[in-house]
C-alpha cells in the first residue's frame, strides 16, 4: 500500500494505474475509520481493479463553532486497517497541501445545499462539494463510493457530477450500524457511556416510523408526529431535525408514494448525530 500526501504522487500513482487498464476506486473519508468506511472499501474492491482511500479532515467542512479541533484522529491505526483490505492507496495531504491559499472558489450545489443539516451548517455541503470536486480532480477515479449514511452529501455529490460533467460514477452503499442498531460514525467516539444509551433514541425513532409505514400509514405529517413522540421521550438529546423528504431534491413530501428519504440530526450533549432510512411503498 502506497501513501502519498502530495498532490503531484497522487496524480501520478493513479494516472499510471488508469493508463495500466485498472478501473480505479475510490473512496474519499475524514480517516478515524470504523467498519461503515470499511464496507465501502469493499465495495470498492469488489468493483474495481484498484482502490484508493483519501484520509483528510477537510477545514473547508466545519463551521467556526463545529468540531474541527477535536475530530478524532487516528492515522496509523486507519493505515493499518486498510492495509488489511489491501488497499493499493492511501492519500493523506496536509491542509497546506490541499488549500496552499485561503479558499476563494467554491463549487456550490445550489437549492440543495440549504437543506437538511445545510439549514443549521450553512458552509457545510459547500464545503464538502469543494473538496469533493478536487479530490476527484486529484485522483480521477472511475468509481468513487459514499455512505447512505450521509444520504444529504450522496444526493448533492450525485447532483454535482451531474451538473459539471465529472467523468466519475458515484456509488452509494448502505448504512452499517452497530448491533444495538446506532449508526457507526467517527464522532460516536465522543459519547459518554450515558450519552451513547441516549443516542439509541435516533434509531429508535426511525424504526418506529418504519413500522407505522408498514402498517399502511402513508402520511408524512402522521409519521413524523410518531417519531416525535419517540424522541421526546429522551430528555438529553436535542433536536435539530427530522423530515421526509424526495431523496434527490431533499424536497419535503406529504405524502409516501415513491422511495423516500426520513432523516434525522440530533445533538446528544454536544455531540451533533445524524441517521436516516429510506421508505419504499
Ligand atoms: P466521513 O464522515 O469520514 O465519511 C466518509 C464516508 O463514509 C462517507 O461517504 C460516509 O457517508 C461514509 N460512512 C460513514 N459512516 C457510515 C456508516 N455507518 N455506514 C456507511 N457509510 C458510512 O463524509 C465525509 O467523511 C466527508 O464529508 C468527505 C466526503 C470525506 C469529504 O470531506
Amino acid at each position: 500500500m502506497n501513501i502519498h500526501t502530495t498532490i503531484e504522487e497522487m496524480r501520478a500513482a493513479s494516472r499510471a494505474a488508469r493508463l495500466g487498464g485498472l478501473r480505479l476506486g475510490f473512496v474519499p473519508t475524514m480517516g478515524a475509520l470504523h467498519e461503515g468506511h470499511l464496507s465501502l472499501v469493499r465495495a470498492a474492491i469488489a468493483q474495481c481493479d484498484a482502490v484508493a482511500v483519501s484520509i483528510f479532515v477537510n477545514p473547508l467542512q466545519f463551521g467556526p463553532n463545529e468540531d474541527l479541533a477535536k475530530y478524532p484522529q487516528t492515522f496509523e491505526r486507519d493505515c493499518e486497517l486498510l492495509r488489511k483490505e489491501d488497499v493499493d492507496f492511501v492519500f493523506a495531504p496536509t491542509v497546506e497541501e490541499m488549500y496552499p491559499e485561503k479558499a476563494i472558489t467554491y463549487v456550490t450545489v445550489e437549492g440543495l445545499s440549504e437543506k437538511l443539516c445545510g439549514r443549521s451548517r450553512p458552509t457545510h455541503f459547500r464545503g464538502v462539494t469543494t473538496v469533493v470536486a478536487k479530490l476527484f480532480h486529484i485522483v480521477e477515479p472511475d468509481l468513487a463510493f459514499f455512505g447512505q449514511k450521509d444520504a444529504a452529501q450522496a444526493a448533492i455529490i450525485r447532483r454535482m457530477v451531474r451538473d459539471l460533467n465529472f467523468l466519475v460514477e458515484i456509488i452509494v452503499c448502505p448504512i452499517v450500524r452497530e448491533p444495538d442498531g446506532l449508526a457507526m460514525s467517527s464522532r460516536n467516539a465522543y459519547l459518554s457511556s450515558q450519552e451513547r444509551k441516549s443516542a439509541l433514541v435516533l434509531y429508535r425513532a426511525l424504526e418506529e416510523m418504519r413500522k407505522n409505514f408498514d402498517k399502511g400509514e402513508r402520511n408524512s405529517r402522521r409519521l413524523i408526529e410518531v417519531g416525535n413522540k419517540v424522541l421526546g421521550q429522551e430528555a438529553a438529546v436535542r433536536f435539530d431535525y427530522l423530515e421526509i423528504v424526495d431523496p434527490d431534491t431533499l424536497d419535503p413530501r406529504e405524502e409516501i408514494r415513491r422511495p423516500t428519504l426520513v432523516a434525522i440530526a440530533a445533538f446528544v450533549g454536544s455531540t451533533r448525530l445524524i441517521d436516516n432510512i429510506l421508505l419504499s411503498p
